[in-house]
């Protein structure tokens, strides 16, 4: 079984593929209702700030894994996953690791990356699933994790900072060529959005932060404080579309 949390759909994408060459289930962890006991357990989510988004790490948790049962965790991330894995170890036994680089949708930090980036490196992610999927079925017990150079600096301090600072959802807001056409509130994958009279409204205080509103949403109305203003939107489905071959 495949389990995947995505935002913008990455690591849906890399689950999916993933499923495709095991000939195995995949389903999105938050829909999640009887876990499964089958002999490999693949989960797929991207890196947060150097650490595995807390609902990934919480489903990780409840796992109660089998004895005859292996785990295997693959993460996407724009670039590279500071010691977001020796932190999950310290709690989760893992038979295999992996990270592979998909376009960065952390727009809130930087901007998208440039389109060509965005295929390079989604095609060269291809190669590597099938690699991992080889790995799995082989049984192997491998971690191939691009870390990057300054983890060991500043991998718990970038963590920490994120889990206390920015999850907060108060700067999120709309803008006014918002259609009320609700996507953004259906499918945020924590419930953090309601629609008031039409609107968008972020009830919860914190959130994922997978930003999978913001860059859905249709028409670009959706905004986090100044940071997000004249800067891309991403999601792995808008590639797709423009790439058909
Ligand atoms: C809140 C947040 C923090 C992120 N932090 C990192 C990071 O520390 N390192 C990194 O390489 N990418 C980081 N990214 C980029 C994502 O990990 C990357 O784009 C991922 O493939 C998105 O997966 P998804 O499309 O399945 O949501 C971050 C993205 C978000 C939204
Ligand atoms: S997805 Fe965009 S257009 Fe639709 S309700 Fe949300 S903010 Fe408005
Ligand atoms: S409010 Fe937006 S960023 Fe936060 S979890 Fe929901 S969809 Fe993701």
């Amino acid at each position: 079984m495949i389990y995947y949390f995505s935002g913008t759909g990455n690591s849906q994408y890399v689950a999916e593929k993933l499923a495709h060459e095991l000939d195995d289930k995949v389903m999105n962890l938050v829909e999640v209702e009887q876990l499964s006991l089958d002999k490999t357990i693949v989960v797929v989510c991207p890196i947060y700030s150097w650490l595995v988004p807390e609902i990934v790490m919480d489903f990780m948790r409840n796992l109660n894994l089998q004895s005859h049962q292996s785990l295997y965790l693959v993460v996407t991330c724009g670039d590279n996953v500071g010691r977001a894995i020796d932190r999950l170890k310290r709690e989760v036994r893992l038979d295999g690791a992996y990270s592979i680089a998909m376009p960065n949708n952390y727009v809130i930090g930087f901007d998208v990356d440039p389109e060509l980036e965005q295929t390079a490196k989604i095609l060269a992610a291809r190669g590597q699933v099938d690699q991992i999927a080889e790995d799995i079925r082989q049984g192997l017990r491998v971690e191939r994790i691009n870390k990057g150079r300054f983890a060991q600096y500043f991998g718990s301090f970038a963590g920490t900072m994120f889990q206390r600072f920015a999850r907060t959802t108060k700067p999120f807001y709309v803008q006014e060529q918002c259609i009320s056409c609700s996507m953004c509130a259906d499918e945020c994958p924590v419930h953090s959005i309601e629609m008031v009279d039409g609107k968008p409204v972020w009830v919860k205080s914190t959130c994922q932060m997978c930003l999978k509103c913001l860059h859905t949403c249709p028409v670009e109305a959706i905004q986090y404080g100044r940071s997000t203003l004249n800067k891309g939107r991403y999601t792995y489905e808008k590639w797709s579309q423009s790439h058909r071959d």
